[in-house]
């Protein structure tokens, strides 16, 4: 047995170094899922994933959907003990805007003294779920086996809402994918230093509506006043969704389902000691703002919110153009919260526009896509060997929730059965989406460490 696993942290420290370029390689790729003109950089990505599996020592193959590739590796040489299924996503956030980035966003770049690596795709979710392969990969370079089996599967749609996981889940029953334990990284830890598993990750309604207007885009002058002007009447709506004073969101029935925070939870996130000053400061904010009556984590962890994130209509570019646009469009994400059923938020929130919109235009509500609630209720000596293998290299870990969404988590719990950990190495600083994303390198190598840290633990487990 191998119970501090020190055999394999002394080659991954000669190795690292290696396994920082490989994972620069990965992040070459630019497999942008939501845009089709990335198609085919996509199923390199997939390709390029599935040989690196093979070089690690895994069976490894594409799993073919009409949606991305899924890509799968195994190692089941372990007879009679636990399974653990790594999952990850290959596919990234589209790099816009580029302007902003300092080097270009797929051709990662070493800054800070090499402490950080900047690429799109560096925590979410590339970095992280290649911690997963460089940490079996050593481990069977160093020993020629496993403590347990491990499965990884990693999809290429999570970032564009894509099905191709979800029915193979539901198809697969359980069946190449059964296991004792899922461990997903897609997140962050709570602080540089100080681990966090999530025991909750918000649902998603994803909608759009489009406000139409006159059948072409009017002088201003001419027409101004006597017609309804779709960039007025997407504003009256905008507006129309949120209590501006007190943060509430207005769209009858939206707080019905929801379930208050425990007051345990409310201690133990005060009791995490959030620095509010300090969050402003690296968001550059003068002041945090949200749903009166709680606190800025519980509302970015445990209460549902609106947000627009995007909007247009009308004359966007130099100068000034005198026009009453023809149309104008918003995307508005909500983020969902125990029991909230994000089907029925959709409709709730259809209902709303199409009742505030103005006379005068007509509107079209759609939902891109959604994702459920998870609210996972793990205990056990599983989960008890994960805790225990994150304090093994950073601080003890903390139980939190987050205000992100992994759309198929809820799926593999539910058909699984399984315990499923969330355990990130990201920093709540990655800038995941935005430009000049990174990893911290330091976390990159400490997930492949505590990975190897777990998965001897569970080895040892009852023997
Ligand atoms: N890794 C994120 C989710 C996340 C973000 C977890 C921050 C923890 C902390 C994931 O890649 C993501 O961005 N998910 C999308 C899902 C959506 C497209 C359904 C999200 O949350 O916007
Ligand atoms: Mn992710
Ligand atoms: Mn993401």
């Amino acid at each position: 047995m191998h119970p501090d696993s020190q055999d394999v942290f002394r080659r991954i420290e000669r190795e690292q170094g290696t396994y920082l370029e490989e994972l620069e390689d990965y992040l070459r790729i630019p497999s942008v899922s939501t845009d089709p003109s990335f198609d085919s950089d996509v199923r390199r990505c997939a390709e390029f994933l599935r040989e690196r599996m093979r070089q690690a020592g895994l069976d490894a193959k594409l799993i073919e959907s009409d949606g991305k590739p899924l890509v799968y590796g195994e190692w089941t040489g372990a007879e009679g003990k636990p399974t653990v299924l790594f999952y990850g996503h290959y596919d990234v956030q589209p790099a816009d805007p580029l302007e902003l980035w300092r080097n270009p966003p797929f051709e990662p770049t070493l800054e800070n003294d090499g402490k950080q690596l900047v690429a799109r795709g560096a925590t979410d979710d590339k970095g992280q779920s290649y911690a997963h392969l460089k940490a079996v990969g050593a481990m069977l370079a160093e020993r020629g086996e496993l403590p347990v089996n491990v499965k990884l599967i990693v999809e290429g749609e999570e970032e564009s809402g894509g099905e191709a996981i979800e029915s193979f889940v539901r198809r697969d029953a359980g069946e190449t994918l059964g296991c004792d334990a899922v461990f997903v990284s897609d997140s962050a830890m709570y602080e540089k230093g100080r681990p966090s598993m999530l025991y909750g990750l918000k649902g998603m309604a994803y909608m759009e509506f489009r406000v139409q207007g006159p059948n072409r885009d009017l002088h201003s002058g001419s027409f101004g006043g006597s017609v309804q002007n779709p960039g007025n009447a997407l504003g009256a709506i905008l507006a129309s969704l949120h209590d501006a004073e007190t943060g509430r969101i207005l769209i009858p029935g939206f707080y019905d389902r929801v379930r208050p925070l425990e007051d345990w939870e409310r201690s133990e996130f005060a009791a995490l000691g959030f620095d509010e000053a300090a969050d402003q400061d690296s968001i550059g904010i003068p002041a945090h703002f949200g749903e009166e009556g709680y606190t800025t984590l519980e509302r970015r962890w445990a209460r549902p919110t609106l947000d627009v994130n995007g909007m247009w209509g009308g004359y966007q570019g130099e100068g000034a153009k005198t026009i009453v646009p023809s149309f104008a469009g918003a995307k508005v994400s909500m983020r969902l919260v125990p029991d909230q059923d994000p089907a029925e938020v959709a409709e709730l929130f259809a209902d709303h526009v199409r009742r505030a919109a103005p006379a005068g235009v007509q509107v079209e509500v759609i939902c891109h896509h959604t994702s459920p609630v998870v609210l996972l209720e793990t205990e056990g000596p599983i989960v008890d060997a994960a805790l225990a293998a994150m304090a093994d290299i950073w601080q003890q870990p903390v139980r939190v929730r987050e205000g992100g969404s992994i759309p198929i988590v809820a799926t593999l719990a539910e058909v699984l059965g399984a315990p499923v950990l969330l355990i990130g190495f990201g920093l709540s600083d990655d800038r995941l989406h935005s430009p000049n994303e990174k990893i911290d390198v330091e976390n990159f190598y400490g997930g492949i460490r505590a990975v190897v840290r777990f998965l001897d633990r569970l080895g040892n487990l009852g023997g």
